[in-house]
């Protein structure tokens, strides 16, 4: 009870606080009224257009896809288009931080793509709802939705949207742990997508978790059922919405100390993290969630199976026509998979994504990090993944593309 006591408060201080001047400054460039040129202030030479679009999904909420329409030095032009989908408690932010020359967002460009880069509900650049208000302490049904709704929602409105603008009938998907979850969701629930995508490049999907062996899931698991009503009693909805929290409050004396040192550790590959890019990194990440995320993957947890959150038998009922979720069903996904993971991932186990490559239908490549020490976060801020990974996504591509 401890732990969660810990937790709970964690968050409420999480909801109280907002956001970073860092992220602030990122966002206010991205902003401008001239048409949002971005360039990350570490990397001068990042001269590479990002532009925001806003979509609005079917349920109302308003969402940022971030686009770079073609590489450095190249002109606009007919080319494929590539959604990158980020992990839990991120942003699009994550694929950018790193530069150009090192960040996927960045390299895709170079390499001759469409970049749409989407942010999923609730997270600090889709905070937004036609008629639901994220801050309000009355009415709290914003924050009502997990990475079930993202899948079914969120990726409809930027497939939709990016094949529009593009022109082209098919798209690649990227998809780091949430990420990949929800293209399982998509297309288990709504398989017509399946033949919208050239390739699904799955950076550690999270779908399993049968031999998770990180504590602190574990210890969310348990709490999963008053996980939700807790938070919500307490104002705390919506976890990590401020980017400064770590640098805030994870430092020596303070009480959150042992929270945070237990969320952070795994999070740096200490030996392959460029401790220069730290506050940059910290600066955007977290980016915010809802508690519900964080609930419907312990319910996975607990209850050994990939299915769609459970409510309460009556609302099940309603929802899903069986007292009891049902599960996503894997066999229904059948776009073609590159599935890349790393033997040292504490949060998406090489295992239970072995499990994954096994059921699902139409896996063309299995592809583990040649250095054994890879972990979940290296996918994003790892000094060799370039070398290590994106290399291999990249030729996983120009793959699917040539079996179009
Ligand atoms: C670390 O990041 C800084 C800032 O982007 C960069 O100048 C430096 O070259 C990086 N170091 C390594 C070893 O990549
Ligand atoms: C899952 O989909 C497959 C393929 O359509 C179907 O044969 C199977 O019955 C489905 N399983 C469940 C549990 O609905």
């Amino acid at each position: 009870m401890f732990r969660l006591v810990i937790f709970v408060a964690a968050c409420v201080a999480l909801a109280a606080a907002r956001r970073s001047p860092n992220a602030d400054y990122v966002e206010d460039l991205m902003k401008s009224p001239e048409g949002s040129r971005f360039s990350d202030n570490i990397n001068e030479d990042a001269l590479l257009d990002v532009v925001i679009h806003n979509v609005v999904t079917s349920d109302g909420y308003i969402l940022e896809l971030h686009r770079i329409p073609h590489g450095r030095g190249d002109t606009p032009g007919d080319r494929p288009a590539v959604l990158l989908v980020h992990g839990l408690l991120s942003s699009s932010a994550d694929y950018l931080i790193m530069g150009p020359g090192n960040a996927l967002g960045y390299l895709l460009a170079d390499a001759g793509y469409d970049v749409w880069l989407g942010n999923a509900r609730g997270n600090y650049y889709s905070r937004q709802h036609i008629s639901l208000n994220p801050d309000s302490i009355l009415n709290k049904d914003f924050w009502r939705f997990s990475w079930d709704q993202i899948g079914l929602y969120d990726l409809p409105a930027f497939i939709d949207y990016i094949l529009k603008i593009n022109g082209q009938d098919k798209l690649h998907y990227i998809g780091h742990s949430q990420g990949g979850t929800s293209f399982l969701v998509l297309n288990s629930l709504r398989p017509e997508y399946n033949e919208k995508f050239i390739s699904f490049q799955g950076l550690a999907p999270a779908s399993f978790f049968d031999n998770n062996e990180n504590t602190m899931f574990n210890t969310l698991a348990n709490y999963e059922s008053i996980l939700e009503t807790t938070a919500f009693a307490l104002n705390a909805q919506e976890i990590f919405g401020s980017q400064d929290f770590i640098t805030r409050h994870c430092v020596e004396g303070s009480i959150f100390n042992n929270f945070c040192q237990s969320a952070l550790s795994g999070l740096f590959n200490r030996e392959y993290y460029n401790s220069t890019m730290l506050p940059v990194i910290l600066g955007h990440t977290p980016a915010g969630a809802a508690i519900r995320q964080v609930a419907h993957y312990g319910q996975v947890i607990r209850s050994n199976s990939f299915r769609r959150y459970n409510y309460n038998a009556l609302t099940n009922l309603r929802e899903y026509g069986s007292l009891t979720p049902p599960e996503y069903n894997l066999s229904l996904v059948t776009a073609p998979a590159y599935l890349h993971y790393g033997l040292a991932d504490r949060q998406v186990d090489y295992r239970d994504l072995l499990k994954l490559a096994n059921i699902l239908p139409n896996v063309v490549k299995v592809n583990q990090a040649e250095r054994e020490t890879f972990n979940h976060f290296d996918f994003l801020w790892a000094m060799d993944v370039k070398e290590v990974m994106y290399d291999d996504i990249v030729a996983s591509m120009r793959h699917a593309e040539l079996n179009l």
